[in-house]
């Protein structure tokens, strides 16, 4: 067993002077097998990422940390999120040194590293659920959740403890006939749930926590966090109507117990143990209501509203004002379009949008994420505008994907998992090697090589969106307030730090419009600086403030 190095020089630079980093800055996610590939087998791996921290870092994108979708040992099921050893890194994606390297590298440029926290299952080949299944005696046997049938229906069979359903489709529970009981899984049968009402289940995450903490790790993005506790009594759940098996629930005893706040509150006492450290939870298949619930000045929720949302100003313009309504100006929300589990939204708005101008769109976009109040989540290959890749019905990874039915609708998530595009060179200069999963079609054009030349790319409007994003207090921490505009096509928004005040203009529609900057704002001797935005040469209001905005044009203004 190799012992984790104890990682405490190696801190980013600017630890300490900015203790909120993780509010103002921007976290890049990436999925370790697509990123780049080292060693030409297909699959992407940590040294593939030591080697890209340059393209992350302040001289090329100019993010502030990584997310890391799960890096443990997983038979690969869910491709990485049934992890069967939390505390070690995954031989396929490399070793232990090389995991110790990305953090040292990384800190070295002041790129922060979260891991990706996968605390409410383990994998079925787990060595706590291999011991938990053998027996109902032992010292693991109440690790996960374990019950009686209800009783034999009329043809003999067992009846599942509850009405739970999985959320990858059928029934929450899995007959085990070494101790003949059911056992619960919210996502695959091989995907357990953990027994988190078991003090000792508590204990052995935060050892497992510590350890990571130890080793460098800057903070934590948490998986599916609010369905960690259930019900004590493991309650049915009320029927109601609806059209799929899951949404035929009133999710009421499976996720969101009462007693949920205190336990965050202890996992956030242990990560405060080590200073300068971030959260994130993933909310569950709850709404912008039960994100602001879980948000602490200590702790961020990532919500969906804004990843399902449709491309319209009035669309988001209504998301906004509620999101801002349940999150008032104490709590700071996320900012996220694409992640692993989500169709890359420069496919979705463009296709919501009606054009193939896929990159005006995805530009556009960049300025929601990067303009709005909050904690910007980018997703791995969106600032080259990547799109999903159509994959063959013969080569679906993604297994709720297979076991899709009319009462089990499911996406399929391979098509946003595909390899970064890095150049125009066979294997996209992702690998040498065959790749685990196809690349998409537009490869040779789409990438970051031929983006980074392109001062009109969706690469360099990123890039000078970050710059801008980073230079501007008002926009990494300002206060947010949504402006009336006489045009239903366009978004229009205030930030406001300091004595910085900026006024941000998003045009949704495919044409141009005209539109007057109200005059509570203009007026005087106001003028209008533009500071980025969509386009390399961005329109400027009159002295009247009008402004004749192109399609799909998003401007930043500076009021000088
Ligand atoms: C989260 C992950 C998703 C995974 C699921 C079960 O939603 O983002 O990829 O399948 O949890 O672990």
């Amino acid at each position: 067993m190799i012992e984790p190095k104890r990682s405490t020089a190696s801190r980013p630079a600017s630890a300490g002077q900015r203790p909120e980093w993780w509010r103002e800055g921007v976290v890049y996610q990436v999925y370790p097998r697509s990123f780049a590939d080292s060693d030409g087998n297909g699959v992407g791996d940590l040294q593939g990422i030591v080697d890209r921290l340059d393209y992350l870092g302040s001289d090329g994108l100019g993010i502030d940390a990584i997310w890391l979708s799960p890096i443990y040992p997983s038979p690969g099921l869910d491709v990485g999120y049934d992890v069967s050893d939390h505390e070690r890194v995954d031989p396929l994606l490399g070793t232990e040194a090389d995991f110790d390297r990305l953090i040292d590298e990384a800190h070295r440029r002041g790129i922060r590293i979260v891991l990706d926290l996968v605390m409410n299952h383990t994998s079925d080949q787990h060595r706590w659920f291999e011991a938990s299944r053998e027996a109902r005696v032992g010292p693991y046997a109440d690790w996960y959740l374990w019950r009686d049938p209800a009783g034999i229906d009329e043809l003999g069979n067992r009846i599942p403890p509850n009405n739970w359903v999985s959320f990858f489709g059928g029934s929450a529970w899995e007959w085990e006939p070494r101790r003949e009981q059911f056992y619960l899984h919210t996502f695959l049968p091989q995907q357990p749930d953990l027994n988190w009402r078991n003090p000792e289940v508590e204990a052995a995450q935060y050892r497992m926590v510590r350890r990571w903490l130890e080793r460098g790790v800057d903070g934590f993005r948490l998986d599916v966090f609010n369905v960690f506790l259930k019900h004590p009594e493991l309650l049915a759940n009320p029927v109601v109507e609806g059209a799929t098996a899951w949404a035929r629930q009133v999710h009421l005893n499976d996720r969101d117990q009462p007693d949920f706040a205190a336990l965050l509150e202890r996992f956030r006492a242990v990560v405060d143990e080590y200073p300068d450290r971030f959260t994130v939870g993933e909310l569950f298949d709850a709404g912008p209501d039960r994100a602001a619930m879980l948000t602490t000045d200590r702790h961020l929720v990532f919500d969906w509203e804004m990843v399902i949302a449709p491309w319209s100003a009035s669309a988001f313009a209504a998301f906004l004002d509620r999101r801002e309504a349940a999150f008032g100006d104490e709590r700071w929300p996320t900012l996220v379009l694409s992640n692993h589990d989500q169709p890359r939204h420069a496919s979705r708005l463009a296709r919501s949008a009606g054009t193939d101008d896929v990159d005006a769109v995805a530009k556009a976009a960049a300025v929601l994420l990067l303009a709005l109040r909050g904690t910007t989540f980018l997703y791995y290959g969106e600032e080259i505008g990547m799109v999903d890749v159509p994959i063959p019905p013969d080569e679906i990874v993604d297994p709720p994907a297979r076991l899709a039915n009319p009462d089990f609708p499911w996406w399929n998530r391979d098509q946003c998992r595909t390899p970064m595009q890095w150049s125009p060179a066979p294997g996209a200069g992702f690998t040498t090697g065959r790749p685990w999963i196809r690349i998409a079609d537009d490869a040779a054009r789409r990438n970051v090589e031929v983006e980074r030349r392109d001062p009109a790319s969706v690469f360099a409007t990123y890039q000078r969106l970050l710059r801008a994003r980073r230079a501007h207090p008002a926009l990494h921490r300002g206060t947010f307030a949504r402006i009336a505009l006489d045009s239903e096509e366009v978004l229009a928004w205030t930030r406001i730090a300091d004595d910085e005040l900026l006024l941000v203009l998003l045009n949704f529609g495919t044409d141009e419009r005209p539109v007057t900057i109200p005059g509570d704002l203009a007026g005087g001797d106001i003028s209008w600086r533009p500071i980025a935005g969509t386009h390399l040469d961005p329109r400027v209001p009159d002295a009247e403030g009008a402004i004749l905005l192109r399609g799909f044009e998003g401007v930043i203004l500076y009021r000088g």
